[in-house]
C-alpha cells in the first residue's frame, strides 16, 4: 500500500503533482479562462462582497490559512484574519452575520476546528469549509465548501494535504477577485496558464530528491535550525520548521526573516543552521540583505532559490533551486524541498517518520 515507497510520507510527497492536479482537476481550465469551483457558486457574491474573511485552523491547516491571507489580500483586496481555532473558539471574538469564515481540515475532525465553526455559526456568520476528507464532521458543519482532492493522507506529517489546501484556496481567491473585479483579465488569465504548469514543475522539485537528502545528511545532528521567508515565504518558514520538529524532534524555529533583528539573531553562529527561503519575487532584495547578516555571524545557510541564481549560490553554503513560477503560486514549490529535508533528516535519525511519538493524524480531543 506504500507504493513501493519506504514510508508513506515519502509516497505522499511524491504524490503532489497528482494530489495538485486532481484539486484542479474540473474547476481550472486555462486555455478558455474557466474557474469554477461548484461549492462556491451561491457564495460567490457573498464572499466577493466581504468586508473580512476569518480563517479558522490548527498546525499545517493554519499555515495554508496564513497563505490563504496573503492571496485574498493581494488579489482580491479583502481583509482576512488566520485564527489558531483553539484561540479563536475561548475568546469572545467579534463575529456576526456580516462574516465569512474559512474553516481549513485535512481530516475535518479537529475537535478546535470543529469547535470555532460553532461558534461562529451561532453568531450567524457564514462557514466555508475545505477540508480533504469525503463527509467529515467539519464537512458537515459547514454552510458550503470545496474538498481538496488530494486523497487519503496516512503519514501524521501533513505533506500533500497542504499542497491540496493551498491549490483550492488559490482558486478561490482568483475566481472572487475576478468576480470583485480586482484582477486584470490579462494577470487573470496569467494565473490561471501558470497554475496549471505547476504539478510539472513540482516534478521536478522532486526531482532533486538525492541532492536534498546529501544536504540532510550533512545536517543530521543538528540540535536546531531556523527557518525565514518573507511574504507568502513566510508560512513556508512556519510549515517546514514544522516538519522538521514533529518528525524529527529537532528543535526548529521559523519567522519572518526581517524579524530575525529583534531577537532570534543572538541565536546565530556556527551551530545554527538557517533555512533561507530566497526565491526571486518581491521580498529578494530584502532577503539577500538578511542571508549577508546571518553569514556575517557564521550562521550555516540552506537556501531555496529560483532556478538560475547566479547571486546566492555564492553567498551561502548550500542551494536547492525551485522553477520560476508567479509570485503568488510559489509556495506550492517552495514547501517541497522543505518536506524533503525534514523526511530524510527523520529518516537518518531512525525517526518513526510516519507515526512520531505524542502524535495523533487527527487531534480529536482538545
Ligand atoms: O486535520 P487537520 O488539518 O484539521 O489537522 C490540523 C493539525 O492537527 C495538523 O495539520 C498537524 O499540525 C499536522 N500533524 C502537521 O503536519
Amino acid at each position: 500500500e506504500k507504493g513501493g515507497y519506504e514510508h508513506f510520507m515519502l509516497k505522499e510527497i511524491f504524490e503532489q503533482p497528482r494530489s495538485i492536479a486532481d484539486s484542479m482537476r474540473g474547476r481550472l481550465k486555462a486555455d478558455e479562462a474557466h474557474l469554477q469551483l461548484g461549492g462556491l457558486r451561491n457564495y460567490l457574491d457573498k464572499l466577493a462582497s466581504a468586508n473580512r474573511i476569518v480563517v479558522v485552523a490548527c498546525g499545517t491547516s493554519w499555515h495554508a490559512g496564513l497563505v490563504a491571507e496573503y492571496l485574498f489580500e493581494e488579489l482580491a483586496r479583502i481583509n482576512v484574519e488566520v485564527e489558531y481555532a483553539s484561540e479563536f473558539r475561548y475568546r469572545n471574538p467579534v463575529i456576526n452575520e456580516n462574516d465569512l469564515v474559512i474553516a481549513i481540515s485535512q481530516s475535518g475532525e479537529t475537535a478546535d476546528t470543529l469547535a470555532a465553526i460553532e461558534l461562529a455559526k451561532s453568531k450567524g456568520a457564514t462557514i466555508f469549509g475545505i477540508c480533504n476528507v469525503v463527509g467529515s464532521s467539519i464537512a458537515r458543519a459547514t454552510h458550503a465548501g470545496a474538498y481538496t482532492h488530494a486523497g487519503p493522507e496516512i503519514g501524521v506529517a501533513s505533506t500533500k494535504a497542504f499542497t491540496a489546501q493551498v491549490t483550492v484556496l488559490t482558486l478561490m481567491a482568483i475566481a472572487v477577485a475576478w468576480r470583485r473585479g480586482t484582477l486584470s483579465e490579462e494577470l487573470y488569465r496569467q494565473l490561471l496558464i501558470e497554475l496549471e504548469t505547476i504539478p510539472s514543475k513540482v516534478e521536478r522539485v522532486l526531482a532533486k530528491a538525492a541532492p536534498i537528502r546529501e544536504i540532510a545528511s550533512i545536517f543530521t545532528y543538528s540540535r536546531n535550525f531556523i527557518y525565514l521567508g518573507r511574504g507568502l515565504n513566510f508560512p513556508v518558514a512556519l510549515e517546514g520548521a514544522l516538519k522538521l520538529k514533529e518528525i524529527s524532534y529537532i528543535h526548529a524555529e521559523g519567522y519572518p526573516a526581517a524579524e530575525m533583528k529583534h531577537g532570534p539573531i543572538a541565536l546565530i553562529d556556527e551551530d545554527m543552521p538557517v533555512v533561507f527561503l530566497a526565491t526571486k519575487d518581491n521580498s529578494y532584495d530584502k532577503i539577500v540583505s538578511n542571508i549577508m547578516e546571518v553569514k556575517a555571524r557564521k550562521g550555516r545557510v540552506i537556501a531555496i532559490v529560483t532556478e538560475g541564481d547566479a547571486l546566492i549560490p555564492g553567498m551561502v553554503d548550500f542551494v536547492i533551486e525551485i522553477p520560476n513560477t508567479h509570485d503568488v503560486l510559489t509556495p506550492l514549490l517552495s514547501v517541497i524541498p522543505l518536506q524533503l529535508l525534514s523526511y530524510y533528516i527523520a529518516v537518518l535519525r531512525g525517526r518513526n517518520v510516519d507515526q512520531p511519538r505524542n502524535l495523533a493524524k487527527s487531534v480529536t480531543v482538545e
